[in-house]
């Protein structure tokens, strides 16, 4: 086994997206993809990249909007559920790649339009995603892509995580990429007409316990997160205290309503 701790990450990323069933999340994220789909202005015939593809809900959006689609992750239990997915809503041409952000197993300028859902953000160096993701994109192709701000709830909830279950030194925080100006550093001169909105994602709860126990049996990074502090039981139930007061704050009318934001840029 490797001792590169960036392999070892990646490794360990793998197996956190393998945890729970990503795909009963992914349900809150398949009308984000519509959003980020629109947004980047996918057009029938253009090859489309959609990088942490994860169960496929961007690839199968752009796919039914006529696009020639490609859809890499990291993770291999994900890409069977996309390709499921993808065989539901009638498609059996999108092109599924195990693969890594950080090293796209594309030629130069293959694409039309490179997308990211909340996924290039857990690329452990951001610089190597953004070069990967620029290199693969035609000059004057779109790059979109959907992150966590770090002020809303995702992006507390992964900071609470980190403080109490902190992360390998020398990565930054996926929730930098939620920054409307780290994003806009990240991108530097490879990009013009750098657009950013943000959306809203609903999710339907009774109480904030009734989300963070669906987070806790379904999603990698809070599976993990209790695994850690199972060993201190006090702590634990701190973590969960926390966690739930900041879910409170996002709770009302039986919906849980955060933001995420949307970038858009031109390949320069
Ligand atoms: C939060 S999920 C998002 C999945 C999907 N895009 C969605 O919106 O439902 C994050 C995804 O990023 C993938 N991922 C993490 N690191 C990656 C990397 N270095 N390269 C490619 N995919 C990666 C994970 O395997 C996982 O599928």
């Amino acid at each position: 086994m490797s001792t590169d701790p960036i392999a070892l990450f990646k490794s360990k990323q793998r197996e956190t997206w393998t945890m729970g069933n990503f795909g009963d999340m992914a349900v809150f994220t398949t009308p984000v993809a519509g959003h980020l789909v629109r947004y980047a202005k996918v057009a029938g015939g253009q090859a489309v990249l959609d990088v942490g593809t994860g169960t496929g809900v961007v690839a199968i959006t752009a796919r039914n909007a006529g696009a020639k689609v490609t859809g890499l992750d990291l993770t291999p239990a994900l890409l069977e559920q996309a390709k499921e997915s993808a065989k539901l809503a009638g498609h059996d041409d999108i092109d599924w790649h195990e693969g890594d952000a950080e090293a796209l197993p594309f030629p130069d300028a293959s694409f039309d339009v490179v997308l990211s859902q909340f996924g290039h953000m857990f690329a452990p160096r951001p610089e190597v995603a953004v070069s990967e993701m620029l290199r693969v994109l035609k000059p004057g192709g779109a790059i979109a892509f959907a992150t966590w701000p770090g002020e809303q709830l995702i992006g507390r909830q992964f900071s609470l995580i980190s403080k109490y279950v902190p992360p390998p030194q020398g990565v930054p925080s996926p929730v930098m990429w939620g920054d409307v100006t780290v994003v806009r550093q990240r991108l530097g001169d490879g990009v013009k007409r750098l657009h950013q909105e943000r959306g809203i994602m609903a999710i339907p709860a009774l109480t904030p316990k009734h989300l963070r126990l669906f987070q806790e049996a379904k999603a990698g990074p809070f599976i993990r997160a209790v695994q850690a502090l199972q060993q201190d039981p006090a702590k634990l139930e701190t973590w969960r205290k926390e966690m739930d007061e900041i879910l409170g704050e996002y709770l009302q009318d039986n919906i849980v309503r955060h933001e995420y934001l949307l970038t858009r840029a031109i390949k320069a």
